[in-house]
């Protein structure tokens, strides 16, 4: 048995309900952190040496960098965001969906004719690289909080940098796709240190959880 706690940090949801669940496929449980009810913040698995804490997404890339957690598991979206100094290595599979470019039909125009827009977005970082770098369109990014499909309705911006799943929310508001700037989904981010301190741990847990997918 191995000597020192492996610790997990968990972006908060649903993303941390199917990481359990998939670590629960490969032997290792934690019966306390699926207690809706409860108010813990970390959960220790005494058996495996391992423990997870539970903490906003866009925080998990953070704790990783400097170490508080060897382990993270957050959607691609905030490792992109984020820009951490960690390794991403596993993709897991599940919180699949799409970066994309939203707005109004016609917004479309504007788009194909690089004019000088307003982008609302929660991801001001992947919006500035898709536009400055890829698309070499100068653009006004106005950074929200959530509910970024106001922007275009009342006027705040012309165009949304959102994460589409299933379209609905973009159907129900009268909004489409523009265009598409990358795929997202569940990845597994490792520390740095820890990578170079316990190899054969983490590379082993990768094996068993790859086996999985
Ligand atoms: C996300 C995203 C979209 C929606 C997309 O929002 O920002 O609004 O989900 O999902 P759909 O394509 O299946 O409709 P989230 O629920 O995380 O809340 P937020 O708007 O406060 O960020």
């Amino acid at each position: 048995m191995e000597d020192r706690y492996l610790t997990f940090a968990l972006g908060k949801g649903r993303l941390a309900n199917k990481t359990m669940d998939l670590f629960e496929e490969i032997g290792i449980k934690c019966e306390e952190m699926k207690d809706k009810d409860t108010r813990k913040l970390v959960f220790v698995n005494e058996k495996h040496k391992v423990r997870f804490f539970l903490a906003k997404g866009p925080d998990v890339p953070t704790y990783v960098e400097y170490g508080a957690a060897d382990i993270g598991v957050v959607g691609k979206d905030t490792i992109m965001e984020e820009n951490r100094r960690v390794y991403e290595v596993l993709d897991l599979g599940f919180g699949k969906c799409n970066m994309c470019v939203c707005g109004p039909e016609s917004a479309r125009e504007l788009l194909n004719h690089h004019e000088m827009i307003r982008v609302a977005t929660k991801y001001p970082n992947i919006a500035k690289d898709y536009f400055y770098n890829h698309k070499h369109q100068t653009v006004d990014i106005i950074k929200l909080n959530g509910s970024v499909e106001l922007g275009p309705i009342v006027e705040l911006s012309d165009v949304i940098v959102d994460i589409v799943e299933t379209g609905s929310t973009l159907k129900e508001n009268g909004l489409t796709v523009l265009e598409e700037i990358c795929p997202l989904s569940a990845r597994m981010i490792v520390n740095q240190v820890t990578m170079q301190m316990q190899t054969e741990r983490v590379k082993d847990l990768i094996a068993q959880l790859k086996a999985k997918l």
